[in-house]
């Protein structure tokens, strides 16, 4: 399973940059930069990471829409264009991955925009489990449903579960297969972390301790 990190945040990048095929943004996220110049930030951002970059336009018509995710990629090399699970979204996705250009499909919330996503050869669709489970429905089954369609056929399109809000969200995504997650660094922090590891240490050191050394 792929794993990005959810953030524009460089230190943050740098920090887990050993651990991470990636990074995700959205309008919302780059916004916490708030006096960054945008375009810079996000050239700091593909510099840092070697994997993909997912940078999403803000376009909502078909042919702004274009032109923009055509801007976008051009930014670097590892930029993966961001788009809304619309309909002109999922258009301007077919024409982006006729040309080459890879795409991550966001804001997906049903298994039929997933479906669509895939056939118009989305690189990644992303669908939000943490704002489905805001509303009362159970996120982490819309993966397992894309997923069970998927599986049927050869799409090359991964899931990338979205939205992430706690360690269980990627524990259940890695055991249904998802192909990838993004996951915002305090959540990434939690995988390394456990007490009996430190406690186990300690115990070590201090044992370590009781031998004489020559
Ligand atoms: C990533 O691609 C999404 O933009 C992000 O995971 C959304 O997360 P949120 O629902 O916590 O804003």
């Amino acid at each position: 399973m792929e794993i990005f990190l959810d953030t524009a945040d460089v230190n943050e990048i740098k920090t887990y940059v050993d651990f991470i095929d990636g990074v995700t943004t959205n309008p919302s996220i780059l916004a916490k930069n708030e006096n960054a110049d945008k375009r810079s930030l996000i050239k700091e951002i593909c510099k840092t990471v070697s994997g993909p970059v997912s940078v999403e336009v803000v376009s909502e018509k078909y042919e702004e829409m274009l032109a923009e995710g055509k801007k976008i990629s051009k930014i670097s090399s590892n930029v993966c264009v961001k788009l809304p699970c619309t309909f002109d979204g999922l258009r301007v996705c077919e024409k982006l991955s006729y040309e080459g250009i890879s795409t991550n499909l966001t804001l997906c919330f049903s298994p039929t925009q997933a479906l669509i996503a895939a056939k118009c050869g989305a690189t990644y669709v992303s669908p939000f489990v943490g704002r489905m489970d805001d509303i009362g429905h159970n996120g982490m089954s819309l993966i397992e449903e894309i997923i069970d369609i998927f599986d049927g056929y050869n799409y090359e399109t991964k899931v990338l579960v979205a939205s992430v809000r706690h360690l269980q969200h990627l524990i259940q995504a890695a055991k249904l297969g998802a192909g990838a997650i993004t996951v915002p660094p305090k959540i990434l922090k939690q995988c390394f972390d456990h007490p009996m590891t430190e406690s186990g240490l300690k115990i070590f050191a201090e044992d370590w301790k009781k031998l004489k050394s020559h």
